[in-house]
């Protein structure tokens, strides 16, 4: 074992840079968020318009939250993470800088383009062809900056979140590059590469798989680190994260057809679709069960540790959205589901409680470390934190199946003489309550995420950065 310091301290400046992007990002999205839901309640708040409106701005909190918040905390996350385990510093400080700037520019560039309404109209992949270039360009980048560092690695092993963020990374790149296939006619408008049926099944190849990579593999990566060592335990079992790991990918891709039920989509496929997303349920909670049996010898530590508390329950609620999900997947089931609320309370069960939550809870974690500090500024606002965070989203998810079994009974409902029972206007009128209860729940989750700007920035203030990379150089040292 060496005594020198290393000169190769890890790159923890990129490390903050995303971190502090992160909170900002989920204080702009999770707003918007309750804005959007309030304009469902209140009608008049779409200000008559046209860049308030709420088509406008829905694009826009979707990619905020999805790409912004989720996507700066996987940056963030992914090159702590990938320097710890490797030990070793980040292969080049310039790249990752540019990633750094490059996702800002995407981000602005979204907000400044949806709601003037530039759009290629395919969710979650609105963006307009020079951005989408952009987006490329930094993912490649990303890649390049993540598995250039793995190459140089001190360790033997490659630790198993490593795998997740590196699937993450790849796939995200593949699935973009693919459904992005487009020709341009002028500046901010083009034309998708696919017709009819086959781009809606590309679109949805890509859609289900920004859900299984980008908003679940990527965040899994930040599980299999972050849980044992808040826990302070190993992960449960090396054995099962890599059965885990292998069955996921190989599941996930498959699945996409269920957002295509009833369509013109081949029949065969739906089918395939259905079923492929029925047998997801087990890689997911294998992977679930994994993160949950860390904590065993460690149970008690949930009393008195908020941080472990927003990794556990995390934990339940991608065990739960991964039931709900394969659920949905039956077509029979999905007859009463599509296109109503029930749909919204699935994505905001792993949106918020999932995503959210186990962000919030590495956050809580790496930020301290990052800024030479013990531990956040206060441990018991991150509890009021979590009690926030917990009831706003049980108030959403539970509104959500109310509203939407409602509206599925309601659509469905015929006289004898096979005329509808109810207007669409009459289901829109008994969603209302719903509308309000989910507005509050979505008011009450964003205010945690005050609670926690709050922490973070006395917690940044009494910091010192240098200390926390001389830090690392021992760390590094140490290590050999
Ligand atoms: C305070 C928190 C939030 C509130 C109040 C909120 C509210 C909303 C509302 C009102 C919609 C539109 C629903 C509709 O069209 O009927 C929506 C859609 C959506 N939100 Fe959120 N949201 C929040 C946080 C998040 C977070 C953190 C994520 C992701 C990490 C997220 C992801 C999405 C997605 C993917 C959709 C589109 C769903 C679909 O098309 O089926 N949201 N949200
Ligand atoms: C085994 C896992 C899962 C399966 C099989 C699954 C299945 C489904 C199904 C059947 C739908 C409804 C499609 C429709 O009727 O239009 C859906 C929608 C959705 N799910 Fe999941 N889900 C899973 C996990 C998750 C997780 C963990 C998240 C979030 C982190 C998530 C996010 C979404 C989103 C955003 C949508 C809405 C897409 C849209 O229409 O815009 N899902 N999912």
């Amino acid at each position: 074992m060496s005594t020198a310091i290393s000169p190769t301290a890890y790159n923890y400046k990129v490390v903050r840079q995303f971190a502090i992007m992160t909170v900002v990002w989920g204080i702009l999205g999770m707003g918007l968020g309750v804005f959007i839901a309030s304009q469902l309640v209140w009608p008049e708040l779409n200000f008559g318009l046209e860049w308030t409106t709420f088509g406008r701005l829905r694009p826009l909190h979707t990619n905020l939250v999805i790409f912004a918040f989720g996507g700066c905390a996987l940056f963030g996350t992914s090159y702590y993470v990938v320097q710890r385990t490797c030990q070793t510093r980040l292969i080049s400080d310039s790249l990752a800088a540019f990633t750094f700037w490059g996702w800002q520019a995407v981000i602005v560039g979204a907000i400044i383009t949806l709601p003037l309404g530039y759009t290629t109209t395919k969710e979650y992949a609105e963006l307009e062809w020079p951005l989408a270039i952009l987006l490329a360009i930094v993912w490649v980048a990303y890649g390049m900056v993540f598995f250039g560092t793995i190459t140089k690695r001190k360790t033997k092993h490659i630790y198993v979140g490593n795998w997740f963020y590196g699937a993450f990374i790849v796939v995200t790149a593949m699935l973009h590059i693919v459904n992005h296939a487009s020709l341009p006619v002028s500046f901010f408008k083009s034309y998708s590469a696919y017709a009819g049926a086959t781009d809606a099944m590309i679109q949805w190849w890509y859609g289900h798989n920004a859900v299984g990579f980008f908003l679940t593999t990527g965040f899994l990566g930040m599980m299999y680190y972050f849980v044992p060592k808040q826990a302070e335990r190993p992960i449960y079992s090396y054995r099962l994260s890599i059965v885990h790991f292998w069955a996921l990918i190989t599941l996930y891709i498959w699945a996409g057809p269920h957002h295509l039920h009833y369509t013109a989509l081949p029949d065969w496929a739906q089918s395939l679709g259905m079923a492929m997303s029925i047998i997801l349920l087990a890689p997911s909670w294998g992977g679930m069960i994994n993160g949950m049996m860390t904590l065993s010898g460690a149970w008690h530590k949930l009393r008195t540790d908020p941080i472990l508390r927003f990794l556990v329950v995390s934990l339940a609620f991608y065990g739960m959205s991964t039931f709900e999900g394969p659920m949905m997947a039956i077509k029979t089931v999905n007859a009463l589901s599509h296109y109503t609320d029930w749909t919204i309370g699935h994505v905001h069960a792993g949106a918020l409680g999932w995503v959210a939550m186990i962000t919030i809870g590495s956050m809580y974690h790496m930020i301290p470390k990052i800024y030479g500090q013990k531990q956040m500024y206060s441990v018991s606002l991150i509890n009021v934190h979590f009690w926030l965070a917990t009831i706003g989203t049980v108030l959403y998810i539970a509104s959500m199946w109310v509203n939407g079994i409602t509206q599925g009974l309601m659509w469905r409902a015929i006289n004898e003489d096979g005329t509808l029972t109810y207007s669409f206007v009459e289901a829109l009128q008994a969603s209302h309550p719903g509308f309000i209860v989910r507005a509050l729940g979505g008011a009450i989750f964003a205010s945690g995420m005050l609670f926690m700007a709050y922490n973070v920035w006395r917690t940044v203030r009494a910091s010192n950065p240098v200390e926390a990379e001389a830090a690392s150089q021992i760390a590094v040292v140490g290590a050999h």
